[in-house]
């Protein structure tokens, strides 16, 4: 689904688009649920993505047309309520999100598509809510800045959508940087770049091809597992505002008052924290080793504290371990499936990817889907050419 397509599909319904935007889905290097814990992250735009192109609209209605589903929602901005269509919601939680920060919001057009695959955990969703954000601030001169579109597509998804999520994905779809990854400070929201030029390596995404129904129930349960255990340091005197405060030491002299799951929980998340700041180091030193190595401490913590893997995921990245081509892999996003992320030598990419297809369909009977994932721009509006 190029440019080309979507412009053309737009201009057969409703006429020349005025304005073309692209928003890309994401990978997270590591720091894992440790958004909402007011934690850090590094996570990076990828060349996964979806265009979007707008006009206001010539009727009263607005239309939003999915290409990819071939699939239309008419609404009245005005007065619209949940839909049976789940993709629209994405888009009608940003729109009600202008609106109840007073902002009007005229009739308008707007086809879509993109490449961004589902539920691999990239991140479509985020690349809808902020493409249509920036488009629509763009289209209707609404004057918001980037960092309130961020905060203003995670609450749709929060509100509208019901979807619990921390600030990452919206943040690095619009702050995301061309060959770089952005170390997003989830309470401060001040971030950085660092250059993830990686040489000879690229970062390769296995799509486990399995996403269990668990993912957001167990999604909460782990955050409010973290709410209890801030909520327990503050009883025992501690002064912790959320997990980001906390640190090992402090964890351990009050083991025996905790739950023992609580504890492991809140333990990953300090460890994951300290991990993204070592793994930062890592990148700025051109140290991929050991960049690699925390990528695996990382799926370690998700396996036996965070317990957010599943038997495919880990196979995947148990598979690979022995190989000196992959510097490092981990389960990717919000858990019990998904993507699995990894270092690799980019000569060894074919050979690796192949023989672990074909093992992961011995084992598991499933198909594994490969993307190598390079690292681009955030949401932007696109030059006319
Ligand atoms: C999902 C959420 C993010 C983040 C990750 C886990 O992708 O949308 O906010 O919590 O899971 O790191």
């Amino acid at each position: 689904m190029n440019k080309q397509t979507i412009q053309t599909e737009f201009e057969t319904r409703y006429g020349k688009p005025t304005l073309l935007v692209r928003s890309p889905g994401r990978v997270n290097l590591i720091g894992e649920h440790t958004d909402y814990n007011l934690g850090f992250v590094l996570p990076a735009a990828v060349d996964k993505e979806i265009i979007f192109a707008l006009s206001p609209s010539s009727d009263k209605q607005s239309h939003f047309h999915a290409l990819d589903l071939n699939e239309t929602l008419d609404f009245d901005t005005q007065n619209f309520q949940k839909s049976e269509k789940t993709w629209a919601n994405y888009g009608l939680g940003v729109i009600d999100q202008l609106q109840q920060l007073g902002h009007q919001v005229p009739a308008f057009s707007c086809v879509f598509g993109g490449n961004i695959p589902q539920g691999a955990g990239m991140s479509s969703s985020a690349a809808l809510e902020c493409g249509l954000a920036v488009g629509l601030n763009e289209l209707f001169n609404l004057g918001i800045d980037r960092v309130d579109l961020v905060k203003l597509s995670q609450k749709a998804e929060n509100e509208f959508v019901g979807m619990n999520c921390g600030i990452m994905d919206q943040f690095a779809s619009v702050f995301g940087k061309d060959r770089h990854a952005l170390k997003l400070d989830c309470r401060s929201l001040e971030y950085e770049y660092y250059p993830a030029d990686i040489s000879e390596y690229k970062l390769v995404l296995f799509n486990s091809a399995v996403k269990h129904s668990l993912v957001d129930s167990e999604y909460n349960v782990r955050r409010s597992q973290c709410e209890e255990g801030v909520a327990l340091l503050q009883k025992l005197g501690e002064n912790v505002a959320s997990l980001r405060d906390a640190t090992l030491p402090m964890l351990e002299k009050y083991q025996s008052h905790f739950d023992e799951v609580v504890y492991h929980r809140c333990a990953y998340i300090v460890k994951e924290n300290q991990r993204v700041l070592d793994a930062c180091q890592a990148l700025a030193n051109q140290d991929l080793a050991t960049f690699g190595q925390k990528l695996y401490e990382s799926q370690h913590g998700m396996q036996y504290e965070y317990e957010i893997t599943v038997p495919e995921t880990e196979f995947l990245v148990d598979q690979t371990r022995d190989e000196p081509a992959v510097l490092g892999g981990r389960q990717m996003g919000g858990g019990f499936g998904g993507c699995i992320i990894n270092l690799i030598e980019e000569a060894e990419i074919d050979r690796i990817a192949n023989q672990l297809a074909q093992t992961y369909k011995e084992k598991f009977n499933l198909d594994l889907e490969v993307y190598i994932a390079d690292i681009v721009n955030g949401t932007e509006i696109m030059i006319d050419d």
